[in-house]
């Protein structure tokens, strides 16, 4: 269809980015990004009646659509777009322009390919800047000496990419890097920006590389002085990777807990000063501060908890961050079965004595009244094969 709608209009169009790489690599990737060398709207608007697709959302100011196929198939379409900043960082002033100066404003030469999906060439790799061959070779090659410097947040993706695909970052582009880092360009990103690509490297495999990056090229550093990226946090990390079952299994994201691991040698007020700076809500760290108040008492109640019920009191009314970082830093064995156990039965238990129970048995709504509820939910973790008869009865 797509090919379909280019011939009509006399468009050349092109699957862009990421995914050309991801499939030369053969690695899924479920981002759809094609460029049309002529108006990516129309040509959007077009697509969604021939598809039938659900709706299009279009940007006139950047010439970009996205056509929802479905809920789970977007595509983002973009007109073929020539940039230039006027001084470093300064954004960037955009102009129709064809395939190839699209291509060149692009991070990385392994990210600066294009694969014709129109009727004139279909399946034609487009690739001006050598990027076929630095996959084959495992580089991360940037495609002029200002990239770092005209968009400082590729030095972080440098990091993610040499990172996730284990490869070397290219001799002139490792230079332009350090430089970039030296004359103070690391300074020069939002925060917002560093947030989303640490987001990204922190949810990525792989993980261990991307950290030695960020602490050689002082990103740590920038964010917080105080975070030393130590044997005791490589160590922590690695066992985080090891998590991934019980992550999703409470669906926490990766990225999330590696940030409270290299957070957490600061002090509260630097804390709090880098949770503002990534936007982290008051919730989040009320919650958090609550947690680590508590993690000596929790630890010593695990530790002495031998029913079900102790370990459920410990670890109840503390955040699922702070219990999984708890299980990250502690070597017991038995201290990690028992947050466990609490994370994959204990949490997930619902009381079999309801309100309603003891309402037919005559007792009257109370604080009294939610203190039975509670004992009896206590029971009813201890003993086995629970049931209402068997709770009533002990
Ligand atoms: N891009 C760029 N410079 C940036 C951000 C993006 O040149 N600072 C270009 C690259 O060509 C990149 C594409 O925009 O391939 C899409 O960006 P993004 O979705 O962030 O990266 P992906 O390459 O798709 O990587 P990922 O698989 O991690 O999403």
């Amino acid at each position: 269809i797509v090919e379909a709608v280019s011939k009509k209009r006399g468009e050349r169009v092109f699957l862009v980015g990421g995914i050309v790489r991801d499939l030369i690599l053969g690695i899924n990737n479920k981002d759809i990004d094609i460029v049309v060398e002529g108006d990516g709207i129309k040509f959007a608007l077009e697509l969604k009646d021939m598809l039938g697709a659900k709706k299009v959302k279009t940007h006139e100011k950047f010439k970009t659509a996205v056509v929802v196929v479905q809920d789970d198939l977007k595509l983002d379409i973009a007109s073929s777009r020539l940039e230039y900043y006027e001084y470093p960082t300064s954004l960037p002033v955009v102009e129709y322009g064809n395939i190839r100066d699209d291509m060149y404003r692009r991070d990385f030469s392994i990210n600066a390919m294009a694969l014709e999906i129109d009727s004139y060439n279909f399946g034609k790799l487009i690739d001006f800047y050598g990027g076929y061959e630095d996959l084959a070779a495992k580089k991360i090659r940037v495609l002029h000496n200002l990239s770092f410097v005209e968009d400082p947040t590729r030095i972080i993706r440098a990091f993610r990419f040499a990172a996730r695909y284990g490869f070397e970052l290219e001799k002139d582009t490792e230079i332009f890097l350090k430089n970039a880092i030296t004359d103070g360009f690391l300074k020069k990103i939002s925060w917002p920006r560093v947030k989303q690509e640490l987001e990204i490297l922190f949810s990525d495999k792989n993980l261990t590389r991307g950290m030695e990056y960020l602490n050689e090229y002082k990103v740590f550093v920038e964010i917080n002085p105080n975070i030393k990226y130590d044997l005791e946090m490589k160590k922590n990390i690695e066992r985080l990777e090891t998590l991934e079952d019980l992550l999703s299994f409470v669906k926490i994201k990766k990225w999330l807990l590696v940030f409270l691991i290299i957070l957490e040698n600061l002090k509260k007020k630097e804390l709090d000063l880098v949770f503002n700076k990534f936007n982290f809500s008051n919730k989040f760290i009320e919650k958090y501060d609550y947690g680590i108040l508590m993690r000596e008492k929790i630890l010593d109640q695990l530790e002495s908890a031998d029913k079900n019920s102790d370990i459920y009191k410990a670890l109840n009314n503390i955040s699922m961050e702070i219990i999984i970082l708890i299980h990250i830093q502690n070597r017991k064995k038995e201290i990690k079965l028992k947050i466990e156990n609490y994370i994959y039965n204990l949490s997930k238990i619902k009381p079999l004595i309801r309100g309603e129970d003891l309402l037919k048995n005559g007792e009257l709504p109370g604080i009294e009244f939610k203190e039975k509820l509670r004992v009896y939910f206590m029971k009813q973790l201890d003993i086995e094969n629970p049931t209402k008869e068997k709770i009533l009865k002990m």
